[in-house]
C-alpha cells in the first residue's frame, strides 16, 4: 500500500504544499487584525524585551478561555487551548456529525498532510520523518516498542526520565531480557560536560540505545541533547529524545539536535487539543523499525505506516493546525523568552528566602517555564494544599528521588498579578 500518493495529489490541487502560516489565518477576521495590530506594536522589540510588554501579553491572555477564579500554574500537565483552537476544534466536530465517514474519510483526512508540514517545520525535519500520534506516550512508546534489541543489549537512561517510558523498557526487559542502566543526575544542573560524563561513564561495548528527557518534569532541567547525542553517536549508540515538555517551548531544531528518534504531545506547549502528539524516525531507521499497530507492509520506508490506527479524533488532529498558527502568530522566540521571564519573576522573589530550596537553575540554557520549589518543613502535598486552598492556585507536588517540593508553570496567559499572588503564598509559608 502507498500510504502517501492521494493526499500528495489532493494536496497539489489544492495547493497547500508549503506550510502557511500569519496571523490572517487564524479564522476570526476581526481577532486576525487585532492580533496583528498588537503584533505591530512589539516589532521593534528583540524578543526579550517583548517578554516584558504587558500590554501585549495582555492581549494573549484575552485570547484563552481561562478560568477568572481559579490560578492553573500546572501547564506542564497539558495546558489550554487559546479561543481559535477551540472554534476550530468544534467547527471540525460539527462538520464530522453531518455524515461522520464522508467527513471524517473523504474530507479532514486529506487535511493530515498539510499538519504534518506544519510540525516539520517547527521540528526542523522532513514531513516525511513525522508521524501524527495521540501523544508522547504513545510516540515513544511506539518507538520503544519497535526497535530490534536482543538480550543482554543495554539501554542507558536516567532516574528522571518518565515513568511511562522506563516502564515500557521495564517490560522489554521482562519479555526480552535486555538491560537497564540508570544513571542519576543532580537537580539541578549547569555544566554540560558533567552532565555528558553522567551519560558517557554508563556507555559499553553492549550499548544500543541512550533514553534522554530533553526537559525533565519533575524540575525544568534542560539536559543537553546535543552534546549528549553526540557522545552516543561516536559509540554508535542511537539516541531516543523525550521531547515532551521542550517542543513550542524552547526553540530548537531535530537536525541541529541530530538524534534518532524522537516523540512529543502537542497538548502540553503548542495548546493544541487535548490528545494530540507525533513521533519523529530519521528517515534511514523507518524501514527497520516495526509498528505498534500491523499494517499491510511492516518493513516499509514510509512514515505514514504508523498511523494506520484505526479510528481516532479527526477534529482533534486538525484542531492541531490552527495551534501551530497561533504559536506562530506569537513567535516561537518571544514565547521562549516570556515564559523565561515569567519562571524568573517569581522564582527571583522567593529564592533567598532561608527556608525556600530552589531544584531548577536560573541559567537560561538549563529551565525556562518550569520551576519547582520546595519549603524546609512542609511536605509537598501540605504546600500543594496551601496555595489551593487559601489562594486556589493549581500546582502539582513532586515527590521524587531527591525532589521535594511543587512544580509551578505559568503559560503565556499567564498575568504578573497570578505571579505576585503565588510570590504572597510562598512567603506566607517560608515565614
Ligand atoms: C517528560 C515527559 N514525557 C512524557 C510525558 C507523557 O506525556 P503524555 O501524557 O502527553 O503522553 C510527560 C507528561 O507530562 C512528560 O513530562
Amino acid at each position: 500500500m502507498d500510504y502517501s500518493e492521494p493526499r500528495r495529489d489532493f494536496l497539489k490541487k489544492l495547493g497547500l504544499a508549503g506550510a502557511t502560516f500569519s496571523a490572517a489565518s487564524l479564522m476570526d477576521p476581526v481577532y486576525a487584525a487585532e492580533l496583528k495590530g498588537e503584533l505591530k506594536k512589539i516589532k521593534h522589540l528583540s524578543p526579550e524585551d517583548a517578554a516584558q510588554d504587558e500590554g501585549f501579553w495582555r492581549f494573549i491572555q484575552q485570547s484563552y478561555t481561562v478560568s477568572a477564579t481559579l490560578t492553573n500554574l500546572n501547564n506542564g500537565g497539558v495546558s489550554p487551548q487559546p479561543k481559535v483552537v477551540q472554534d476550530a476544534f468544534e467547527r471540525f466536530n460539527r462538520l464530522c456529525n453531518e455524515a461522520p465517514s464522508y467527513y471524517m474519510w473523504r474530507v479532514l483526512d486529506k487535511g493530515r498532510e498539510p499538519i504534518r508540514q506544519k510540525l516539520a517545520h517547527l521540528a526542523g525535519c522532513d514531513p516525511e520523518e513525522i508521524a501524527i500520534n495521540r501523544n508522547t506516550t504513545e510516540a515513544l512508546e511506539t518507538i520503544i516498542f519497535g526497535l530490534n534489541l536482543e538480550e543482554g543489549d543495554e539501554i542507558v537512561l536516567s532516574k528522571y526520565d518518565y515513568p511511562n517510558m522506563m516502564n515500557s523498557w521495564k517490560q522489554r526487559e521482562k519479555r526480552d531480557g535486555i538491560v537497564l542502566k540508570f544513571i542519576d543526575l543532580d537537580m539541578p544542573m549547569e555544566d554540560d560536560k558533567v552532565i555528558v560524563k553522567r551519560y558517557e561513564t554508563a556507555f559499553t561495548s553492549k550499548t544500543k540505545i541512550v533514553h534522554i528527557t530533553h526537559m525533565i518534569n519533575y524540575t525544568g532541567q534542560i539536559l543537553p541533547a546535543k552534546a549528549i547525542t553526540a557522545a552516543a553517536h561516536k559509540k554508535g549508540i542511537e539516541v531516543i529524545l523525550d521531547g515532551a515538555h521542550t517542543f513550542a517551548h524552547i526553540e530548537y531544531n531535530l537536525k541541529d539536535i541530530n538524534c534518532d528518534y524522537f516523540g512529543t504531545s502537542l497538548h502540553k506547549w503548542l495548546c493544541a487539543p487535548f490528545g494530540t502528539g507525533f513521533m519523529f524516525v530519521r528517515k534511514e531507521k523507518i524501514a527497520s523499525m516495526w509498528t505498534m499497530f500491523s499494517n499491510d507492509n511492516p518493513k516499509s520506508d514510509d512514515i505514514r505506516k504508523f498511523e494506520v490506527l484505526g479510528t481516532r479524533s479527526f477534529p482533534t488532529e486538525q484542531g492541531i493546525g490552527k495551534a501551530f498558527d497561533f504559536h506562530q502568530s506569537i513567535g516561537g522566540k518571544r514565547k521562549e523568552e516570556r515564559l523565561r521571564y515569567l519562571k524568573n519573576y517569581w522564582a527571583n522573589q522567593v529564592k533567598d528566602l532561608p527556608k525556600v530550596k530552589l531544584y531548577t537553575s536560573f541559567d537560561p540554557k538549563y529551565s525556562c517555564a518550569l520551576c519547582t520549589f520546595g519549603i524546609e518543613g512542609m511536605e509537598p502535598g501540605d504546600i500543594n494544599a496551601y496555595l489551593f486552598d487559601k489562594y486556589k492556585i493549581h500546582t502539582t507536588p513532586i515527590n521524587h528521588e531527591a525532589v521535594h517540593g511543587v512544580r509551578v508553570t505559568p503559560h503565556v496567559y499567564t498575568t504578573l498579578y497570578d505571579l505576585d499572588r503565588l510570590v504572597k503564598a510562598i512567603k506566607e509559608m517560608a515565614a
